[in-house]
């Protein structure tokens, strides 16, 4: 539906007797001085007492833009129509700050801080006069951050997207957030462009407000709130500046004040079916390898089981359907026009891939949200029966480096199959030298070094790099390979980490390897030189090395010092899981709901 045009709902009028929590805060007969002290510093900004005391909702808006995080500053220019749509329907806006993600920012990594603005927005859901909220999304771990808070302390909800930034353009060619840096960084490699030439390629992909205009980790994870229910239908795709992307503003507003009437919570919706959708929706996106962990971080805080071979069992079978970098050939404007999530998940509705019972924040289940709805651009967005190519989902692999690692299958090109994986009567299989980087910087010092013997059949390991070691998690398995092999024309080799890559990225790394080194995983033990085989039709890889000495190697092993910045990265390491179980702080999962059994104002 066009946006300002969402379907009428079944809700329930009962405005008349609804008794919200912030009265709590704001008229509460039994304690007159701490609602004496709630009311006089709230009215003394825009608030007056008969709106505070009126019984009306206070709606949250939790604002992830500044200028920080430019990813996510267009939500500065949409405030005003979130709260134009907040009042219009009787509710009472109060807008506050998230603690910065800016991906393209953050050092050590971003992926650090997802869980800090988790923490720090269910403690101001918890403990503010907050009766519903509207969660702004955008930039890579914004969107998780702001679903895994609501999902815990388990509000009315809405995620609001910011939208992808226009189309970038170079030279006539479409140029995509991300994707032309691993292209740049190759052709500076190879000497055919210089240092002004790579700066202005890829400025020329942001040319205006929004987020990654790819299908990169932004707009898989706002087509994943969508796919959840978690938005109004279409909200996602929408480009930052588009009129569409400010009447989605208001109309977010508008609905939020109707699902705190209606009490329709982040638990009425985040169900195992919603789950189950969004991962069928990555699949056909092209999604990034970044949606597994923060699916699962969102998965957990709700109280869903989700495990991380879903991803294979449910999501692997999946054909591509969207034609967007890095993937495909477009970019966020062409996937706007072709009708967005809604055409996606409307081609696999049709197909009978999705549960449509599940209930969405519209307060409509999926079906009715998408009835009649298909792609009105069938190049750019796919029939289920015509995709760009079969089974586009992920790889969960296991053997002795790691428990699960995860393979992005969608994006392995033609001639890195015929490379690595089509020996034949060996399809699928591949067997390989290891060469071992201790880190990013260790990678950057040695991937010259002819030392090292890379050759176009070695397979890159990085290791250190996962949510404890790094800290964080961070985005640089897709190692390029050394100067020598890109000017032979070797784009790729295969590369495998703790760490994860950039949805950005067309590398069919494996990533995400849990346990990570640092806390004793298998590729804590292996050495460059050892053999590597990969077995993509048994989902397996392993170390060729003998048992005794694996075992051997295991009994040496001593866990490295791991040495923190700030006082986070020390509390975050302390805490932290691993990638498969979301990287959430293992604590924070066995907080469910408000604690109403604990009172104390
Ligand atoms: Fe912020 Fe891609 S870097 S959305
Ligand atoms: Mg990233």
């Amino acid at each position: 539906p066009e946006a300002g045009q969402q379907p009428e709902t079944a809700m329930s009028d009962t405005r008349a007797n609804k008794q919200f929590r912030s009265q709590e805060w704001f008229d509460n007969p039994n304690n007159p001085g701490m609602t004496a002290l709630y009311l006089e510093r709230y009215q003394n900004q825009e608030y007056t007492r008969e709106e505070l005391q009126g019984g009306k909702p206070v709606i949250g808006i939790a604002n992830t833009g500044s200028d920080l995080a430019p990813c996510n500053k267009i939500h500065v220019f949409l405030m005003d129509r979130i709260k134009a749509g907040i009042r219009a329907a009787g509710g009472i806006p109060m807008e506050f700050p998230v603690h910065p993600i800016q991906e393209t920012g953050k050092r050590p990594t971003a992926a650090l801080d997802r869980n800090l603005a988790y923490l720090s927005l269910v403690e101001v859901l918890h403990g503010y006069p907050i009766d519903g909220v509207v969660l702004t999304t955008g930039c890579d771990k914004t969107t998780p951050a702001m679903l895994m808070g609501a999902a815990t302390v388990d509000l009315p909800a809405i995620a609001l997207n910011g939208g992808p930034m226009l189309d970038g353009w170079w030279k006539g060619e479409r140029a995509g957030s991300g994707t032309i840096v691993w292209e740049s960084r190759r052709l500076l490699a190879e000497g055919k462009i210089d240092y002004e030439e790579f700066m202005s390629r890829v400025c020329s992909s942001a040319p205006s407000l929004g987020h990654c205009n790819t299908m990169g980790t932004a707009s898989t994870m706002n087509a994943m709130a969508e796919a959840l229910g978690m938005t109004l239908t279409g909200s996602s795709a929408i480009p930052a500046p588009f009129r569409e992307r400010m009447a989605m503003a208001y109309e977010t507003g508008k609905h939020i004040v109707r699902m705190t009437y209606d009490d329709l919570k982040p638990s009425d919706i985040l169900s195992r079916a919603a789950f189950e959708n969004a991962i069928i929706v990555n699949g056909a996106i092209g999604g990034s390898t970044n949606a597994p962990p923060h699916l699962q971080a969102i998965a957990r805080h709700a109280g869903v089981a989700l495990d991380v071979t879903d991803w294979e069992t449910i999501g692997f079978d999946v054909p591509l359907l969207v034609n967007m970098q890095p993937a495909g050939e477009y970019l966020g404007e062409s996937f706007f026009r072709a009708g967005g999530v809604p055409a996606v998940m409307g081609e696999l509705l049709k197909a009978g891939k999705l549960h449509e019972a599940a209930m969405t924040a519209t307060g409509n289940t999926m079906g009715v949200n998408l009835a009649g709805v298909e792609s009105v651009d069938t190049d750019v967005i796919r029939p289920y029966d015509r995709p760009l190519r079969e089974q586009a989902g992920f790889k969960v692999l296991s053997g002795n480096l790691f428990d699960s690692a995860l393979m992005k299958t969608s994006v392995i090109s033609e001639d890195f199959r015929q490379r690595f994986l089509s020996e034949p009567g060996q399809e699928g299989i591949y067997e390989a030298r290891a060469v071992v980087f201790e880190g990013p910087e260790d990678y950057h010092d040695r991937i010259n070094d002819a030392g090292l013997e890379i050759d176009e059949r070695s397979i890159l390991f990085v290791r250190n790099v996962g949510c404890v070691g790094y800290p964080g998690s961070a985005e640089v398995v897709n190692m390029q390979p050394p100067d020598a092999l890109l000017k032979q024309g070797i784009n790729h080799l295969p590369t495998v980490g703790d760490g994860r890559q950039s949805g950005t990225s067309e590398s069919p790394s494996i990533l995400n390897a849990s346990p990570e080194a640092v806390v004793g995983g298998g590729l804590a033990l292996l050495q460059t030189g050892d053999r590597v085989r990969l077995d993509l039709n048994a989902s397996r890889m392993d170390a060729l090395v003998d048992e005794a000495e694996w075992q051997a190697r295991r009994d040496a092993w001593e866990a490295p010092e791991i040495r923190s910045q700030t006082p986070w990265q020390e509390i975050y390491r302390r805490h932290v899981g691993q990638l498969a179980e979301g990287g959430c702080l293992e604590l924070a999962t066995a907080y469910q709901r408000i604690r109403k059994d604990l009172p104390r104002d």
